[in-house]
């Protein structure tokens, strides 16, 4: 009996390579466009896989599980976050969940550091003001902003990724770390070295002369950004969203962004992906708006394509994966 694999993309070059070359006893079938699967495409491909490989744009649920039918052993997603993933109705079918941890860590902090600094610094404006030849002069008083040197940062989330943005951020010589999450990590503080404490949010929100986001999306997690959490922050924060648009209530930040609430924000992550060009949120010189590509290098893509394919691949066997999401 041969095997069934479905692919919901195109994969960075290395990986997709494997896929057309194939292997042994499976058949691949694939949506080879350069946009997401539509749902109806999604439904109809399902069925009869063993195996899903799938992006963080497609939706995975009872509906899709039910289409592919009882044979699905393994959804492998080739992300970290798996907030699209209906954990509950995979369980209940045994049906196993990949993850790609790890390898995304620095380049999303990388990705978290350049929206904090573009932020900061006023790239935007900056940038704009160039191609709109409105560089005047040199002027000891044109678009200051604001530097990390002996800054309160607080981090949301004390995850990889959270620490690996504590680290960078502490180079830049941050006096002091705030960070928020399920539990307080005494061993994470100090690996990572300096003044560092785990606070209430209502404290972190007030502190904080800039804020990153680096929690996943859950019931938990989700809208806990609202105009109310904005109004308590510094007027002059720095706040940065590279994890999950839904943890960010949008309405509330546009509104906290109209009155003037906010220093600057940077966001690689909105509600919808992708964000409407009449949207609000683009209309603010001091908001930043990246199109989710904190892990977009091409060595990072490249890894994570491959331990999509090692889940899938493990799970058709029937073998325990090597990176499930509850590990
Ligand atoms: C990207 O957002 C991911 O979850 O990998
Ligand atoms: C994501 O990988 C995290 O744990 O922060």
């Amino acid at each position: 009996q041969r095997q069934r694999l479905l692919v919901t993309r195109i994969l960075p070059q290395l990986s997709q390579a494997r896929l057309d070359k194939g292997f042994d006893g499976m058949d691949v079938v694939q949506w080879k466009e350069d946009r997401a699967i539509p749902r109806s495409e999604l439904l109809r491909m399902a069925k009869g896989a063993d195996g899903i490989l799938c992006l963080l744009t497609d939706k995975i649920d009872a509906e899709v599980l039910d289409a592919a039918g009882p044979q699905l052993k393994v959804v492998s997603t080739m992300s970290v976050g798996y907030d699209h993933v209906n954990v509950p109705d995979l369980e209940s079918r045994n049906i196993a969940l990949g993850i790609t941890p790890g390898v995304l860590t620095e380049a999303t902090a990388d990705t978290t550091v350049l929206l904090v600094l573009a932020a900061a610094r006023r790239l935007r404006e900056g940038v704009d003001a160039v191609i709109q030849g409105k560089w005047g002069t040199w002027s000891p008083t044109w678009l200051l902003g604001s530097q990390l040197t002996d800054k309160t940062v607080g981090i949301v989330g004390l995850g990889r990724i959270g620490v690996a943005v504590a680290k960078r951020l502490k180079a830049f010589g941050v006096q002091k770390i705030l960070y928020q999450g399920t539990r307080p990590k005494k061993e994470t503080e100090k690996e990572i070295g300096g003044e560092m404490e785990f606070v209430e949010m209502e404290r972190l929100l007030k502190e904080s002369d800039v804020i990153c986001v680096c929690c996943a999306l859950t019931d938990k997690t989700k809208n806990m950004f609202d105009y109310e959490a904005f109004s308590k922050m510094k007027s002059t924060v720095v706040f940065v969203n590279t994890a999950r648009g839904g943890i960010v209530e949008q309405d509330g930040l546009i509104r906290a962004l109209e009155e003037g609430k906010l220093g600057s924000v940077g966001l690689d992550v909105t509600v919808p992906e992708p964000l409407p060009q009449d949207s609000k949120l683009l209309s603010f010189s001091n908001c930043i708006v990246l199109p989710h590509i904190g892990s977009g290098t091409l060595e990072t893509r490249t890894a994570m394509s491959e331990i999509a394919i090692e889940n899938v691949l493990s799970g058709m066997k029937g073998q325990q994966l090597p990176h499930p999401y509850n590990a």
